[in-house]
């Protein structure tokens, strides 16, 4: 068995509160198994940056806008994954949607925060207060958030953990986020980053590897 925790890396592209929980977590002694070693961001002066760097975690900026395509976006942060020796990704807050090119080199290797319970409002179009906005529209009386695996389908991958969280009559769609985000999203995130990790460690070089 690999006794090294597992390397982190997380992909944010905003405020970075998924990103806080799982540094907190870490501190707090809920991940073991895996550390935070890397935070890339798509966007130049993401707060989330700055909260990476008070936790004295290495950043990286690849701005998706300075490449001419997806795949040479993508081919710039698989180089840093690799420089940095990146065991399991995790995608807090991170607003791109990575193409089957990238997904398929990391089988079972990269986690999502999703924050409704998938399959419902989910996939393409259905990020950040939107998927809220939809719920209430909707009238679900029921949300929440869920872990999963990425694969090559958007928030179509393996469910990992999903928590609910009921709605109240006075929600608004930010009203209903941030109690999404308390209630659900930094608890799963955390323990998924914890049971994922946990099991990259223990299985070694029985676990999907890296392709390329
Ligand atoms: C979170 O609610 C996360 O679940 C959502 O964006 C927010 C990011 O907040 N992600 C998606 O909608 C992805 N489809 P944060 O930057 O404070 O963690």
């Amino acid at each position: 068995m690999n006794t090294a925790p597992t390397k982190i890396a997380v992909l944010v592209s905003g405020g970075g509160t998924n990103l806080q929980a799982l540094i907190d977590a870490e501190k707090k002694g809920i991940i073991t198994s895996g550390k935070i070693e890397l935070v890339i961001s798509n966007k130049p002066g993401a707060y989330a940056l700055t909260r990476a760097e008070n936790a004295g975690i290495r950043t990286a900026v690849i701005n998706n806008k300075e490449y001419a395509t997806r795949e040479a976006f993508e081919a710039e942060v698989k180089s840093v994954l690799k420089e940095n020796g990146i065991e399991l990704i995790i995608l807090a807050g991170f607003m791109c949607i990575l193409t089957e090119s990238f997904t398929s080199c990391y089988p079972k290797r990269i986690i999502n925060v999703h924050p409704s319970l998938i399959p419902s409002f989910c996939g393409e179009g259905f990020y950040g207060l939107k998927v809220h906005e939809a719920a209430l529209s909707y009238g679900v009386k029921v949300t929440g958030a869920t872990v999963h695996f990425v694969n090559e389908i958007p928030d179509g991958g393996q469910i990992i953990l999903q928590r609910a969280v009921y709605i109240e009559p006075q929600d608004t769609p930010e009203i209903l986020q941030k109690r999404v985000m308390q209630e659900a999203e930094w608890n799963i995130l955390p323990e998924a980053a914890e049971l994922v990790s946990k099991e990259i460690k223990e299985k070694g070089e029985e676990y999907e590897h890296i392709q390329g």
